[in-house]
């Protein structure tokens, strides 16, 4: 029987990955190899919707490959590439733009607080548009679900509802898929500002994965809490302190609940020593094997060119089935 097929993207927007994406997303990526046709990219097309610096958006994709096959991908089991070296990924996102009112994509929570401080007049196009690649993304491979943290929902919903009004518009061409969102570990929150998700763009709340173990150790231990002292989950009075237990309940494969019953009723500061050892303990031999995996950059080169092409046989039919049913002159039969 064949496995069901999933897809997921990440940026390389940074030198490293955070403990956000990690536990939110790609801990997930890793599990759901075994059971599905998996296919994982890194986003580089998405990664020029902000101005950037060629030598280090080149070196942030190795970067970034290379901590996905660190994290447990493995290239052979799923089809791990980088997005740019699959054109039809730009083919379909021009599809999906025509297909996207102007009126939805202004509705994009992600776009409105990325253009927050500046403006959306400052933004370029393509942040704008960035939701309609994402859905191309995802519907080239015919993905039946998607495995993200939950502030990709909104994008996913855009990504199932244009599917439908192309199928209904057009033929029948594509899965719809459905968000794969484990909820414990769905939104991680900055260490310094727990009503925000931790994020690489407020590095002083985030703690990446690459970071030393004294500077994740820092990072964890002066974590914002509040003025109570008792450990307790609750997420909407205490979201610093249950921040914490989230993240040792991830770092250690314990469900909430059970970190709870351990620490509950007792100070954060045992709490804070205990998340910050868990993350040390992920970070240190993912941050050894990314070293490794960079220092053989021909194996990189061939890891991902093998991805490259793998996606690109993939992804082709989907181009033709659109086209075609487009009427467009490359999709004549
Ligand atoms: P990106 O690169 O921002 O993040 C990669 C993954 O990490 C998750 N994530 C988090 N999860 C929990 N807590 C957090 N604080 C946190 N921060 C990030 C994200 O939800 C994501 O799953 N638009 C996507 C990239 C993308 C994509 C796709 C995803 C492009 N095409 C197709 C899925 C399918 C993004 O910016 O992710």
């Amino acid at each position: 029987m064949s496995r069901p097929r999933i897809l997921s993207g990440i940026q390389p927007t940074s030198e490293s990955f955070h403990i956000g994406n990690y536990f939110g997303a790609l801990r997930h990526w890793v599990a759901l190899q075994d059971d599905n046709d998996a296919f994982y990219c890194v986003v580089d097309l998405h990664a020029i919707t902000v101005p950037v610096d060629p030598v280090l958006q080149r070196e942030r994709t190795r970067v970034s490959y290379a901590q996905l096959v660190a994290a447990g991908i493995d290239p052979q089991r799923s089809t791990l590439f980088v997005q740019s070296d699959v054109p039809a990924h730009s083919q379909l996102g021009w599809v999906m733009m025509c297909l996207t009112g102007y009126g939805e994509a202004s509705r994009m929570t992600q776009f409105k607080d990325k253009t927050a401080k500046g403006g959306a007049g400052s933004a370029s196009v393509g942040l704008f548009t960035y939701p309609c690649l994402q859905a191309a993304d995802i519907l080239l491979y015919q993905a039946a679900a998607v495995p993200v943290g939950e502030d990709q929902r909104q994008h996913l919903e855009l990504t199932r509802d244009l599917a439908e009004r192309f199928n209904n518009r057009f033929a029948q061409t594509f899965v719809v898929p459905e968000p794969y969102i484990v909820k414990d570990t769905a939104k991680i929150l900055d260490l310094q500002d727990p009503s925000a998700k931790m994020s690489k763009s407020v590095p002083a709340g985030c703690v990446f994965m690459l970071d030393t173990p004294k500077q994740i150790t820092k990072k964890i231990k002066s974590a914002v809490t509040d003025s109570e002292t008792e450990v307790r989950y609750d997420p909407q009075n205490k979201p610093g302190v249950s921040n914490l237990i989230s993240i040792l309940a991830a770092a250690t494969e314990r469900t909430v609940a059970d970190v709870e019953a351990e620490f509950g009723g007792g100070m954060y500061g045992p709490l804070k020593v205990a998340a910050a050892e868990a993350v040390v303990a992920v970070a240190e031999p993912f941050a050894a094997r990314t070293r490794e995996l960079l220092d053989d950059p021909a194996e990189l080169d061939r890891l991902m060119d093998n991805g490259g092409q793998r996606a690109r046989e993939a992804a082709q039919p989907t181009v033709d089935a659109v086209y075609s049913a487009m009427g467009l002159q490359a999709g004549r039969v």
